[in-house]
Parts: structure tokens; C-alpha cells; sequence
């Protein structure tokens, strides 16, 4: 352990203050701009998430512009953070000491700065740094990276080699703003260091504000030791100061997401229209066609094909299931099920093993069981579904009467015709078949068939009575009533197949 007190103990972290006080203006948004998202998560969580990964005896988020938003989105993800008030943002000096008025007055050891708005800065980078300053005995450590653009950051100036003094983009020389080092605004201090510094400040600067990173002038000018850890990955350091920003770092995370989950052996055909957020878990052999989109917490099991043009937030898909042109919300998909093209799970949706749910088809609230099929032009919501269940084309699940919600139960085996309304609540017991184009109000019993419409009055001759002479007239009239001979061709076809898989036994 070191004695001298202007350096780090050499253990762990006392604090980490996260910096998130500024007012974001360049977003012109109405919600902070350390909320906006990126990979679906607001961006201040990157920052307390990198912080904790420190494991510091303190962690403190100085807020200050449109505080009640942070603080309440704080008080959800990491009630343990400690908040400090920066009620005017006179600079990042200024927020600083609002840091650590929250903190012991004799605060030793290491604190660590850093910002809420640089959401790639990983925990590991942070871990480095401190290891850095540790190592050299350092009163200030700074991260810094290499740049072909410094614009608008602060250069590190050095002489011999040796770290002098941070200068502002608005307070350099043409010589200093060619410098391309940068400092990114993130540090390890000695606490002591870093509050004498503090106690030192001036705004005699461009902009008139406290400059934290007059501290590092004060810390080498009282000849205690300043260093710097340059970062080869540039990214950590960039923060997000308007919504150009915010795309490009959000396209730059998810570059590397794919890249990750690429690396796992997960197939993404097209990374660049494949979009993973950070929450998202997914399986070795699962494929990606291109345009797909897995938000929240979505996970995909192995073997699973999704998309392509496919949107899923916190939707569970089973083992070698194929997801195609869908889009779904708070559902889980089972094993070996396809889905789509062209439906909507909304949330309750529960499709069981070997299940289908084909093209245009809503569903809500649906557990539908093994093996049943819901494959077109369907809205099933509020609806229990047995196994082997078979839902005919264009079925509604009738399942609100303008004031109600009721639910359909449908038992193992049911088949239901095409064109049908269960109006519910209504059951149709196990192994019962509704005929096509039914309303079904009340329950249909295991075993029967339920039919609800009315009956088929065919009268001949009509048209030749009503409408002579017209087109119609004449070609019922070529016909003499009998069947067109392609018609019958197909029946014929139709016939010849199903004797055919009678003998076969299929
Ligand atoms: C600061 C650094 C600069 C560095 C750059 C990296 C200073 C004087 N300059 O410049 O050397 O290259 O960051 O991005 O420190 N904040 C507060 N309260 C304030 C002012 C700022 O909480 O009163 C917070 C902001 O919310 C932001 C961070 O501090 O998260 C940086 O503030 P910003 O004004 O963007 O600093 P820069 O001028 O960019
Ligand atoms: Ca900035």
C-alpha cells in the first residue's frame, strides 16, 4: 500500500461520480438526453453500469437539467446510487465539487469521473485506467485517445512527453487545437489531489466556467505525478451531444453487438439491417435474414430461423422455429413452430410446440396448445386452444361485446371451419367440429358439430326467368346447368388423390 497521500491507496475505488447534470440542449428534446437509447437502453445506464463495474465504496450521479426525469429512471435501475444536485451547470469543476459535497470530507484513495453520456465506455476500459494509476503511482490519471478529428474536445498538451495541462477547443492556439490527442473527459484522481485542485479553481477562462481539467495544471504544477492511458478504441471516448451523434453511436453498438453474437455462431445474413439491442440472448445456429429487429429482452433459441423484415421486443422463440415477416410483442414461440408471413403477436401470445400461426393472423392473449394450427386470415385473442386444434381461414375470436373481454376455449382436436365467429365466452369441447361460415353463441359439446347458418336455397332456372339475354343467360345457357368441364377435371384430381392416400393409410 502507497504512503505518500497524494496517491491512490492502491485498493479499490473510494467514488465514482458519473457527471450528468448538462443541459443536452442540442437534442432539442422534451426527455433528457441521457435517456434517449441506445441498443434500447437510455444511455445514463451504459455509464452507472461501467461505473459499478468498479465496485466503488460510492457511486454518485450529479444531476442537474431536467433532474426529476434522471433521478426517476435512476430510482428504477440502480436505487443505490447516491444523487448529488448541481443546481447551476457552471462547468464540470463545478459539478465535481457538487460530487463530492455528497461524499466524507475526508474522502481518500482513488475517484474515478466520469460522464453519462458516453454510453460504449465499458467497464473494462474503466478497470484499466484505475490499474494504470495504481501502477504508477499517479496523483491524476486521464484516459485519452488519438483522433483525425479533436474538434470541440480538449487537447492534452504535453512537453517532452510529459502530460502538462488540458487546453480548451475555445481557449487553445492554432499550434494547441492541431494537437489530435484528446482528453475524453473521464479520470482517475487521489481525492486529496482532486480537492485542493477543486478548491483552486477559476473561471477565467472562454467560456467562464470551472474547468475540471484545471485540476490536472494544478496537480503538475505542484509537482505531483499526471498520467495518461490512451484507449485505442476511440468510440469509448464519444459522447452524444445531438441525434447525428445518437445514430452513429447507435449503429456503431450495434456493428458490434452483431459482431459479438456473429463470433457466438449465430448466422446474421445482413448485419447492416439487423438490429439487436443489449438485452437480447441468442443461441448458436439461429439465423437472421435481413431486416430484423430484436428488441428488449428477446431470446432465440438454437436452430431458429427469424426473419426476413421480422420485429420481435421480449418475444421467447423455441428451438428451430421459423419466424417470417412478423411482428411481435410479449410472446413465446414454441419449438419447432412457424410463424407468419405477415402476422402480429401481440402480448399473451403462447404458441405451443409444432403450433402455427400462418399469414394474417392477429393474435392476443392466445395460448394456443401443441400441434394446433391458426395458418390464415385470423384474430384469435382471448382464446385457450387445446392441442391438434385446427382454426379454418378467417375465423374471429369474437371476444369483446363493446363493454367485456371474454375468452374462447377450444379443446384438444377442434376443428373449426373457415369463415367462422366464436362469439365469446363460448367452449367448443374436445374433438368437436363447427361447420364453415358458423356464429357459434353457445358452447358445442365434445364430440358434436355445431352449425349456425342458414340453409342453401337453390333455385333453377333463375337467371334465364329474371335476367334473360344477358351474359350470364348465355353462358349458363352453353352449360345447360351441368358442371364446367375444367371444374370437373380438378374434382376429378381431388378424388383420384384421396382414394389414393386412403390406400396408402395417410
Ligand atoms: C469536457 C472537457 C474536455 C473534454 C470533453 C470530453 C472540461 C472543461 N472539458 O468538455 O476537455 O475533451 O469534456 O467530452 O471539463 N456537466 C455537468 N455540469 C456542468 C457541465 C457539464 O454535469 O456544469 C456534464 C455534462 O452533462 C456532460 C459532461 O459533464 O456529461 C461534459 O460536459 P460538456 O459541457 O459536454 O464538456 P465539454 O465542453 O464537452
Ligand atoms: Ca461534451
Amino acid at each position: 500500500m502507497a504512503t505518500d497521500p497524494h496517491t491512490s491507496r492502491g485498493s479499490g475505488v473510494s467514488a465514482v461520480i458519473v457527471l450528468a447534470a448538462g443541459g443536452g440542449t442540442r437534442m432539442k428534446s422534451r426527455t433528457s438526453k441521457l435517456l434517449h437509447r441506445v441498443a434500447g437502453r437510455p444511455m445514463l445506464s451504459y455509464a452507472v453500469q461501467a461505473a459499478g463495474a468498479l465496485e466503488p465504496d460510492s457511486l454518485v450521479v450529479v444531476v442537474g437539467h431536467e433532474r426529476e426525469q434522471v433521478q426517476a429512471h435512476l430510482a428504477e435501475v440502480a436505487p443505490d446510487v447516491s444523487i448529488a444536485v448541481q443546481e447551476h451547470q457552471n462547468g464540470t469543476g463545478d459539478a465535481v465539487r457538487a460530487g463530492l459535497s455528497v461524499l466524507p470530507d475526508d474522502l481518500s484513495g482513488a475517484v474515478v469521473v466520469t460522464y453519462g453520456d458516453v454510453p460504449m465506455l465499458s467497464g473494462a476500459t474503466l478497470t484499466e485506467l484505475v490499474a494504470a494509476h495504481v501502477a504508477d503511482s499517479n496523483a491524476v490519471t486521464i484516459l485519452t485517445a488519438l483522433v483525425d478529428d479533436p474538434t470541440g474536445y480538449g487537447r492534452v498538451v504535453r512537453s517532452g512527453g510529459a502530460l502538462e495541462r488540458i487546453v480548451e477547443q475555445r481557449d487553445a492556439s492554432p499550434d494547441e487545437a492541431a494537437i489530435r490527442e484528446i482528453n475524453s473527459g473521464i479520470y482517475v484522481f487521489d481525492a486529496a489531489t482532486l480537492r485542493e485542485g477543486l478548491a483552486g479553481l477559476t473561471a477565467d477562462n472562454a467560456q467562464g466556467e470551472l474547468y475540471l481539467t484545471d485540476v490536472i495544471g494544478f496537480a503538475v504544477g505542484a509537482g505531483r505525478r499526471v498520467g495518461a492511458h490512451r484507449t485505442d478504441d476511440a468510440w469509448q471516448t464519444e459522447g452524444v451531444n445531438d441525434r447525428v451523434q445518437l445514430a452513429r453511436m447507435s449503429a456503431e453498438m450495434n456493428r458490434r453487438i452483431c459482431e459479438h453474437w456473429m463470433r457466438e455462431g449465430v448466422t446474421i445474413a445482413d448485419p447492416a439491417t439487423t438490429w439487436i439491442e443489449d438485452d437480447v440472448t441468442l443461441e448458436p445456429d439461429v439465423t437472421l435474414l435481413p431486416g430484423t429487429q430484436l428488441l428488449g429482452a428477446t431470446s432465440i433459441a438454437t436452430g431458429a430461423v427469424v426473419g426476413p423484415d421480422t420485429t420481435l421486443r421480449d418475444v421467447e422463440v423455441g428451438e428451430d422455429a421459423r419466424v417470417i415477416r412478423t411482428h411481435g410483442e410479449l410472446a413465446v414461440i414454441g419449438p419447432n413452430t412457424d410463424v407468419g408471413p405477415w402476422a402480429r403477436l401481440r402480448p399473451g401470445t403462447e404458441l405451443g410446440t409444432g403450433g402455427k400461426i400462418g399469414t394474417f393472423v392477429e393474435t392476443k392473449n392466445a395460448r394456443i396448445g401443441a400441434g394446433s394450427k391458426v395458418p390464415h386470415l385470423t384474430y384469435c385473442g382471448d382464446a385457450i386452444l387445446g392441442e391438434g386444434v385446427n382454426v379454418g381461414a378467417g375465423t374471429i375470436f369474437a371476444n369483446y361485446d363493446g363493454s367485456h373481454k371474454s375468452t374462447t376455449h377450444l379443446g384438444d382436436d377442434v376443428f373449426i371451419g373457415s369463415n367462422s365467429v366464436l362469439v365469446a365466452p363460448v367452449d367448443v369441447a374436445d374433438g368437436a367440429f363447427v361447420a364453415a361460415g358458423s356464429a357459434i353463441t353457445r358452447d358445442v359439446p365434445a364430440g358434436a358439430l355445431g352449425v349456425a347458418r342458414s340453409h342453401l336455397h337453390v333455385s333453377n332456372g333463375w337467371v334465364a326467368r329474371t335476367r334473360p339475354g344477358t351474359k350470364a343467360d348465355q353462358s349458363a345457357a352453353a352449360h345447360e346447368g351441368g358442371i364446367h368441364p375444367a371444374v370437373q377435371a380438378s374434382r376429378d384430381v381431388l378424388e383420384a388423390d384421396a382414394a389414393k392416400s386412403a390406400e396408402s393409410g395417410h
